[in-house]
């Protein structure tokens, strides 16, 4: 099967507490509709999996009549249904995987299971409905270099072409979004803990000492749960009351730890892999001094990078599943039989 030149695609993304459905044509993104649970799990400080699935059920529907609403698509004009298969939380997923199946069944639609991490990797290649994006004017040229960090994943992926990957790096235990978190808890500070940490970082000066994870380590692995019980340790020796000044100083000290490691790596790895060009995907790199120190290494390397042209293509959206599974059904990537799709929750590169 040829497909044809304008291809619509209605995505859907459930892996973790955001109901996400897009309308992809190509790469361009048509409309890309978040509901976020974030209020709902505040209280439990972090993703709790069957409320999520409960909340992705009560917001699936309403999110992808939305994104046909603002798209001015309707459900049986659409060319192709993708939904993300993995990785992420089990029973998330499968609401996501159950809607996308029912619906590609109901309007006899070709079926496109995506990695949720593929779909953060070509965030990048993703453009807005008039065609502009970090790609319109660049071409991308191999191999490309991607550095994923979110909640759940920290990866470092070299991408030979659409579709061919090598994953070289991730991390032994937590992910940075996820010590981000965790800090901000010791802390007292709220859920996600990585915006606020940002936010207070920039008022204050690194004055706590904090290891460097992985810093002497080979390889382009990274840790995080080192530096998290680093933390808790000097956090315990640092008498209360807490002024304000100080939870700025503590943000900011970590902050420069975390993105240090993520940096050593990011930098081994071009010296050993010599990339063409850099992309970052993942809900940290909403984070500043993230963007600003990879910009830093990518100049000292003379190398192009880019990031998203929208903020919401950062943490995560069906918008980036639709221009993944774009570059999929180019290369007839289609689920042959509607019926056996399922959810892969621990769905990696390779
Ligand atoms: O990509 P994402 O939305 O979800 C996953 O797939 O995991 O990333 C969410 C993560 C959370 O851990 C959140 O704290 C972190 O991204 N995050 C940040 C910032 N904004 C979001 N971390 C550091 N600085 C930020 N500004
Ligand atoms: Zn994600």
């Amino acid at each position: 099967m040829k497909i044809k030149k304008n291809f619509t695609i209605l995505a859907i993304d459930t892996s973790c507490d955001d109901t996400s459905a897009a309308i992809t044509l190509n790469d361009r993104v048509l409309s890309n509709v978040i509901a976020s649970q974030v209020e709902f799990h505040e209280p439990y400080g972090g993703v709790y999996p069957m409320l999520a699935k409960r909340k992705h059920q009560e917001f699936i529907e309403p999110a992808i009549a939305e994104a046909l609403r603002r798209a001015g698509l309707r459900c049986f004009e659409i060319d192709a249904i993708a939904v993300t298969i993995g990785p992420g939380l089990a029973p998330a997923l499968e609401v996501g995987v159950t809607k996308a199946k029912e619906l590609a069944k109901k309007f006899k639609k070709p079926l496109i299971g995506v990695n949720h991490m593929e779909g953060h990797l070509l965030s990048s290649f993703a453009r807005n409905s008039k065609g502009i994006g970090p790609f319109s004017k660049r071409k991308p040229r191999f191999p490309i270099l991607g550095l994923l960090v979110s909640g759940g994943h920290t990866q470092l992926v070299l991408m030979m072409d659409f579709g061919k990957y090598q994953l070289i790096g991730e991390t032994l235990d937590d992910a940075a979004g996820e010590a981000f978190d965790k800090v901000a808890r010791m802390l007292d500070l709220g859920y996600p803990g990585g915006p606020i940490i940002s936010e207070l970082a920039k008022k204050g000066k690194p004055k706590y000492e904090l290891p460097v994870p992985m810093i002497g380590s080979r390889g382009f692995n990274f840790s995080f749960s080192g530096l998290k019980t680093a933390c808790f340790y000097k956090l315990q020796k640092l008498p209360k009351p807490w002024n304000k000044q100080f939870y700025c100083d503590f943000a900011v000290s970590f902050e420069k730890a975390a993105i240090e490691a993520l940096m050593i790596k990011l930098k081994r790895a071009i010296r050993a892999y010599r990339p063409k060009q850099i992309i970052l995907g993942g809900g940290v790199i909403n984070n500043l001094r993230l963007r600003k120190e990879a910009r830093k290494a990518a100049r000292q390397f003379n190398l192009e990078i880019f990031v998203p042209y929208d903020k919401k293509l950062f943490t995560d959206n069906a918008a980036m599943i639709g221009v993944c599974a774009w570059h999929q059904a180019k290369r007839k990537d289609f689920f042959k039989n509607t019926d056996l799709l399922d959810r892969k929750p621990n769905l990696n590169f390779n």
